[in-house]
């Protein structure tokens, strides 16, 4: 008999198909945001989920789906799954990493270039129908080639965003959990390994790359934004929280730093509003890794995921491994 799944979000016709023949599917292509209450009653009789991180898995959800054996993220972030309720009802966690790096590293870089070079700001004005003489202090912006660059969160992303830089001809500084060996450090343009405060006093630009978890809860607040210069653009590609976006409108209102490029945002999809009325950002609806080819691959990493745990055995991006012992 095959097992029941449930795609909680709207995906790619060609991953259905595929996920057809193995399963039998309830598929949300309307793309309905189900409340807690309609997840856990979707998910009655199922053994498997396809979901991105708009499903919250926790211990409630999990105590009245006993059916349920595999949560699989269309996500290399999992923040939205509680991994201890997870291996405590043994469940099986799986996200989709790698397949996104390139691509997230790519659009950190055109976050960066389009907020150091006040692009998006500049475009608005010309479209206002403000342009009528060309200015020798037009929308003066940073300079990346020959500046500092600091990433927090050194992880694959935060390697191929650091690779990128050498052609800038950038010094490269990194805080991480833990020290990139030699190799490594080489391979990402010689990064440098810092203190996080080092970081943050000698960066001229600095990108956020690391997982959202209650340790890296408000990484970047009212503290560290005032330990940058008043120059420095920062950038979030991470996720929202790492950032305390109310400190940061306050950094960005008082000139404490230049600009700010944001992808992700505290309850996002809602934001604060005041981001609108500010002219030194850059904002985008967390879209980093939103090239077809790579979403698609994402999409088919959650399906192959799901495949080999309720199909053939062992997928290849377990998070909670222990459930497999
Ligand atoms: C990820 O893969 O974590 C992206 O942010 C999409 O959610």
């Amino acid at each position: 008999m095959q097992a029941k799944i449930l795609i909680a979000r709207a995906i790619f016709s060609e991953v259905i198909k595929r996920l057809s023949d193995h399963f039998e599917l309830e598929s949300n292509q309307e793309d309905v945001i189900f409340t807690p209450e309609e997840l856990r009653q979707r998910l009655q009789g199922k053994q498997g989920m396809l979901c991105t991180a708009s499903a919250k898995v926790n211990g409630d959800l999990l105590a009245h789906t006993p059916e349920l054996k595999v949560v699989s993220n269309m996500a290399v972030g999992y923040d939205n799954f509680d991994l201890r309720a997870c291996t405590d009802h043994k469940v099986l966690a799986c996200n989709s990493p790698d397949v996104l790096n390139e691509t997230t590293a790519d659009f950190a870089w055109a976050l960066l270039m389009a907020t150091a070079r006040r692009v998006t700001e500049s475009e608005h004005w010309l479209r206002a129908g403000h342009w009528d003489r060309w200015r020798y202090d037009g929308f003066l912006g940073a300079d990346l080639h020959g500046s500092t660059l600091g990433i927090i969160g050194m992880g694959r992303i935060g390697q191929a965003i650091a690779r990128r830089s050498s052609g800038f001809g950038m010094q490269v500084l990194y805080h991480n959990r833990s020290r990139l060996l030699p190799e490594q450090e080489a391979a990402a343009n010689h990064a440098r390994y810092v203190s996080k405060a080092e970081l943050l006093g000698a960066a001229d630009h600095i990108i956020l790359v690391l997982p959202y978890s209650p340790n890296t809860h408000h990484t970047i607040g009212a503290a560290e934004l005032a330990l940058m210069k008043p120059s420095a653009v920062l950038i979030n590609v991470a996720r929202g929280g790492i950032v305390d976006d109310i400190a940061l409108i306050a950094a960005l209102k008082s000139g404490k730093i230049a600009a700010a490029g944001l992808d992700v945002f505290e309850n996002e999809p809602k934001f604060h509003p005041e981001f609108l009325t500010l002219p030194n950002v850059v904002l985008t609806p967390h879209i980093a890794s939103a090239s077809r080819n790579t979403r698609l691959a994402m999409a088919n990493c959650a399906a192959d995921n799901l495949i080999a745990a309720l199909c053939k055995g062992r997928p290849q991006n377990v998070l909670n491994p222990e459930v497999l012992t």
